[in-house]
């Protein structure tokens, strides 16, 4: 949908007057997974799509959201967006101008919002993210807030804790709200200090693969692995001081990992220290232009969410089993939280079409779903449209 068409929407919807568009953009995360939360390095970037939201202050006091990717609404008043509207979407923006009442900024009038998203939902792209950070730089511009970009994206985060119930890391809303067109963010999630690599792949695309199989973050297993990270960390400190398990290089992990007496806590600590060394490892390839060691990282990014933090799944591995068996195809894994959602792969330009064509039979074959494929192209962070 363009501008225009969501233009008149938003005036079907609220009547004739004056109207601003915002966008922010989902991600996909090209290596560093389940290492946000634990101080380590993340290399998202950010994609073409992502979700829109079209805003106007009203002389009224309340503030009226609807979708046009989903039926329910509510019209709330300013008391009223200070805590969850049950499990409905409205709660990830909902959740974003609570953060600004929080900080004590008062909403001189109401607004009405008007939604469209074209991330596909549940893919593991950061919907809600893109959800979140469109709303918090929509509010930050319309009622003149002057909040920094970083605060709207650590204020985004926020909302997902506190609305959504998931205790996320920061790579979405940062990748959301500080990606750039070509670039993937380099961040350090510790310091949150980020570098924007270009992202050069001469010859080679970034496909998504969508299982289809829909991840689900709420499940509580997404919590449950940053608890148990939360667990190896603390048997670890009784021998050495590490708050968090990004402090420890590879190194330093191995020589004392057998101090965390639980061997799946254990094994959730030793991904998430691999990890970040072969992030750190990746980057320096791409800056290389070694992209056949960036691959060979990816895949066993993938081999160590797979067997050491049991977040992948019977259609997950099969869509990377099935993309390593195509000539061409250059690396392969799981991308964002896991449990269904996408995976990303990097194919050389020639062998996408059969890529596609190859994968997707073989994949619906064996798990019965319809795959989706999309060549990505990496676009801005958040922005105003008009
Ligand atoms: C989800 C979370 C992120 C991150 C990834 C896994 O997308 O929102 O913060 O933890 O999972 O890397």
């Amino acid at each position: 949908m363009n501008t225009e068409e969501l233009k008149s929407r938003f005036i079907e919807k609220y009547g004739e007057g004056p109207v601003s568009g915002y966008f922010a953009p989902g991600r996909v995360n090209l290596i560093g997974e389940h290492t946000d939360y634990n101080g380590g390095f993340v290399f998202p970037c950010a994609l073409s799509f992502g979700n829109y939201v079209l805003i106007r202050k009203t002389d009224r006091s309340t503030f009226r959201f609807a979708s046009l990717n989903m039926p329910f609404e509510a019209e709330l008043s300013a008391g009223e967006l200070t805590k969850p509207v049950g499990k409905e979407w409205v709660n990830y923006p909902v959740g974003v101008f609570a953060q600004f009442l929080k900080r004590g900024l008062e909403f001189s009038r109401g607004a009405d919002l008007l939604f469209y998203g074209d991330v596909p939902a549940g893919a593991g792209l950061s919907s809600s993210a893109a959800l979140e950070v469109a709303t918090g730089v929509a509010i930050n511009d319309i009622y003149g807030f002057n909040l920094d970009r970083l605060d709207i994206v650590r204020m985004s985060q926020k909302a997902e804790h506190e609305f959504a119930g998931v205790m996320c890391g920061i790579m979405d809303q940062f990748a959301s709200g500080m990606g750039k067109k070509d670039h993937a963010v380099y961040l350090n999630c510790d310091t949150l200090d980020y570098e924007l690599v270009p992202v050069l792949l001469n010859g080679v695309k970034i496909v998504i693969s969508n299982t289809n199989s829909p991840h689900k973050l709420d499940s509580g297993k997404y919590n449950e692995r940053v608890a148990e990270c939360q667990a190896a960390v603390k048997a670890i400190s009784a021998h050495k001081p590490v708050t968090a398990l990004g402090e420890l290089t590879p190194e330093e992990f191995f020589s004392i990992s057998d101090k965390i007496e639980d061997a799946v806590v254990r094994a959730r600590a030793r991904h998430v220290v691999t990890e970040i060394h072969r992030t750190n490892e990746a980057v320096s390839c791409l800056k290389a232009g070694d992209l056949i060691r960036f691959g060979q990282l990816m895949n066993a990014s993938h081999t160590s969410l797979k067997t050491d933090y049991e977040v992948t799944g019977h259609e997950l591995d099969t869509m990377v089993d099935e993309a390593m068996k195509i000539p061409g195809v250059i690396g392969t894994r799981m991308t964002g939280g896991g449990f269904g959602g996408c995976t990303v792969s990097l194919v050389r330009d020639e062998a996408v079409d059969h890529f596609i064509t190859s994968v997707g039979a073989a994949y619906q074959e064996k798990t019965g779903l319809m795959p989706a494929f999309y060549v990505a192209e990496i676009g801005d962070g958040g922005k105003k449209l008009f």
